[in-house]
């Protein structure tokens, strides 16, 4: 087993080493996967785009019926003693929510606790090779359930499809489903074509990643064409330039999908303009949005 690091932790109301933190076998999360998370990143010790992770985390929450534990500043007092007590400066800070503890019963009892969980690491951004070269990807059916719009905890789905590219040595999983664009394991999909980025449309089908907006806004600043519209599998396969974005990712070329080079002429196989212009924005962006 990997070493689990003494690094703060916050669990239900106390402060302590990850490696001290317990919660019971009767925990809702454990026990069903019935709850939810959110992955924030923290650039030189401040939030990035806190309060639109936030709104993100309370939509889950009512979506899955669980009613929110705390108000804004006091998540964003938890986040800070937990980023303040971590030794590097950009971190991925982690908060879980489960409905609680309770007998195994598939009916929600009414009346939970719900668990609150939250720990920081520090971030683990793309190597410079991967940010030159871009990444490989391959393709899957997306055979998640149908409510990939909850950043639910239930992630077998994800996990089965992340090591689907992990098997292939590649860093992640590209899903259609019926033949249109959905998301990839741990990332949203983006489509340059004629120079424009082309998302697929927010719904039932796809997590609403924070980056949706944010790429939008960094389109427009540069004064690149966004669009989100049904995206067929062949559109992403011939792609002029083919991105992923995360919290972890950032924005980040893939470069080859299913062994096959992405883009066309001399920029065949390799990082596009497109991808190299939002990925200086996006950097601005870190500085200028982060509290
Ligand atoms: N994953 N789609 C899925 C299925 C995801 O799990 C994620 C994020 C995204 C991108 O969302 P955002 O831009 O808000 O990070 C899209 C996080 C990082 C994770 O599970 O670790």
């Amino acid at each position: 087993m990997q070493a689990i690091p003494d690094t703060l932790c916050y669990l239900n109301g106390e402060y302590g080493p990850l490696r001290d933190a317990k919660v019971s076998v009767l925990d809702r999360g454990f026990v069903f996967g019935d709850g939810i998370y959110e992955v924030v990143p923290v650039y030189g010790r401040r939030l990035f785009r806190f309060d639109e992770h936030l709104a993100r985390l309370n939509r889950s929450l009512g979506k899955v019926r669980i009613a929110s534990p705390f108000d804004r500043a006091q998540w964003l007092e938890r986040c800070r003693r937990l980023i303040d007590a971590q030794a590097a400066d950009d971190q991925l800070l982690y908060i879980q929510v489960t409905r609680g503890v309770a007998v195994r019963d598939h009916v929600m009892p009414p009346d939970l606790t719900p668990t609150v969980f939250m720990m920081t690491n520090p971030m683990k951004p793309a190597s410079a090779e991967q940010r030159h070269q871009g990444v490989t990807c391959v393709t899957a059916r997306d055979f998640r359930w149908e409510r990939g719009d909850i950043k639910s905890v239930s992630l077998l789905g994800n996990v089965l499809a992340r090591q689907i590219s992990a098997d292939h040595g590649a860093v992640e999983t590209i899903m259609f489903r019926d033949g249109f664009l959905t998301e990839a394991s741990s990332s949203n999909v983006w489509v340059v074509h004629e120079g424009a980025v082309l998302g697929a449309p927010k719904s039932e089908h796809v997590l609403e990643g924070i980056r949706y907006e944010l790429i939008r806004e960094l389109c427009e600043e540069a004064g690149i064409g966004y669009n989100l519209r049904p995206i067929s599998e062949a559109e992403v396969l011939g792609a002029d330039e083919l991105m992923l974005s995360s919290a972890t990712k950032e924005v980040l070329a893939v470069t080859q999908v299913d062994g096959e080079a992405v883009g066309h002429g001399a920029l065949r196989g390799k990082p596009g303009p497109v991808y190299a212009k939002l990925y200086e924005a996006y950097q601005r962006a870190k500085t200028l949005q982060s509290i």
